[in-house]
């Protein structure tokens, strides 16, 4: 799904119509925060702008990972009328810069010093060739994975430290007649669910080889069996209902104490905190036993696109806004994520928060800091969506893990 537009973009986008309703004090801004604790946090955004008299037109399209938005993007760009900002994570990014219709930021960022305290491992997708072109809003990563509290204490289970001890704490709250596992049957879930797995049964190196560089040999070795063995014994603990279920009615089950986990990135924290749910107290956050101390990061960033003279002032301020210090604080703490600068005070941040912080910087410090498969962040777009049919297909009985790897194999090839 390359973006192929390039060339009938040129002179149409450019014209730059001003989309309707749309003043030159706002700005329109594309995501798919659209859970409660993701429009809180929006709320942060749209809060701090109007302070500063900049007006919001909000263009919400719904979907994890963004493909539902970027399709939307694409639609939108063509005629011309481009958001002035939009939600994208990583190789998103990268296939927008190519088509020259994002903004330059450098002096945005030159002023605000920009290249000093964004992480490497964000700057990388933030720029194209050598220019900013979007603004990093946090970090999150999705080998996560959420627990009820008193439902975990009711079975008299605790925080699993490695895949069997997971597998036996599911086993048990089953028993007890709670859902194990709270999942949504969506491509994009299943590939997150899939993140953490493949993390915590092959480890960073295996992680690279087989979702980064595409090694054929990774990804058709026995590692990668047992992956797809580990994510269908995970299908035994979903309840009947799960095919098409959104990520939030998931986190709710276990808000709810209908169910003990969900797999989830940090996002669902989000959820819990909008609850009004207090971690350590009412539930708890660890990593995917197996894969502590790694982290699969995604970065929520906002792209800025080319807009007309008179838009500009808003669209700057816009991007000075998202990346200030006190924003970060209270933006971060809401959504669930890590701020998207190195200096930023933890204090304020929950324990979960403080986590999240804390392994994002031991990841970085030992080499153990991989982008996302699920979130756009390990491969561009074609080659991820190529992974969550494979995944998908086979989440949902379709394949068994000896096909499932098989297919991986040769649709990784036909599209790379
Ligand atoms: C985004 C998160 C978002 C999640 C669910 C991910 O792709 O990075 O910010 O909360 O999708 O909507």
């Amino acid at each position: 799904m390359k973006i192929t537009i390039k060339k009938t973009i040129s002179g149409l986008a450019l014209a730059m119509t001003l989309v309707s309703g749309v003043e030159a004090a706002d700005v329109e801004v594309m995501h798919w925060w659209t859970a409660g604790g993701e429009a809180k946090a929006l709320g942060e955004l749209k809060q701090t702008l109007a302070k500063q008299g900049v007006g919001w037109k909000d263009t919400p399209v719904a979907g994890g990972g963004g493909s539902n938005a970027m399709t939307v993007l694409r639609a939108r760009v063509l005629s011309g009328k481009s958001p002035t900002a939009v939600q994208m994570l990583g190789f998103d990014i990268q296939d927008w810069g190519e088509q020259g219709v994002v903004a330059n930021l450098n002096d945005v960022a030159k002023q605000e010093g920009w290249d000093k305290v964004v992480p490497q491992a964000l700057q990388k997708f933030s720029k194209y060739e050598g220019k900013w072109i979007a603004v990093p809003v946090n970090v999150h990563s999705t080998n996560w994975v959420w627990g009820n509290k008193a439902v975990l204490d009711k079975v008299g289970v605790s925080i699993p430290k490695n895949w069997n001890d997971l597998i036996n704490a599911m086993k048990k709250v089953k028993a007890a007649g709670y859902v194990a596992l709270a999942h949504g049957g969506q491509a994009w879930q299943d590939a997150t669910v899939f993140d953490g797995v493949v993390l915590a049964t092959g480890g960073v190196d295996f992680y690279r080889k087989a979702l980064i560089e595409l090694d054929p040999k990774a990804l058709s070795s026995a590692t990668m069996k047992q992956v797809f063995d580990r994510m269908a014994q995970l299908r035994g603990f979903v309840d009947k209902n799960y095919p098409g279920r959104d990520w939030n009615l998931a986190s709710a089950m276990v808000i709810n104490g209908k169910a003990a986990f969900q797999m989830m990135g940090d996002w669902a924290k989000g959820e819990f905190i909008s609850a009004g749910k207090k971690p350590g107290k009412d539930f708890v956050c660890f990593r995917t036993p197996g894969s502590q101390g790694a982290v699969t990061f995604n970065a929520d960033q906002f792209a800025m696109f080319q807009v007309g003279k008179e838009r500009k002032a808003a669209q700057q301020q816009m991007a000075k806004a998202i990346l200030s210090p006190e924003f970060q604080i209270s933006f971060n703490q809401v959504k669930g994520s890590a701020p998207a600068r190195t200096d930023i005070a933890t204090e304020r941040f929950d324990n979960c928060g403080k986590k999240a912080i804390a392994d994002l910087k031991q990841a970085v410090n030992n080499n153990s800091l991989v982008g996302s498969l699920a979130h756009g962040h390990a491969v561009p777009a074609a080659i991820k969506t190529a992974f969550y049919d494979v995944i998908t297909a086979h989440f949902n009985g379709a394949f068994s893990s000896e096909e499932a790897v098989k297919a991986l194999v040769s649709s990784v090839k036909n599209t790379y």
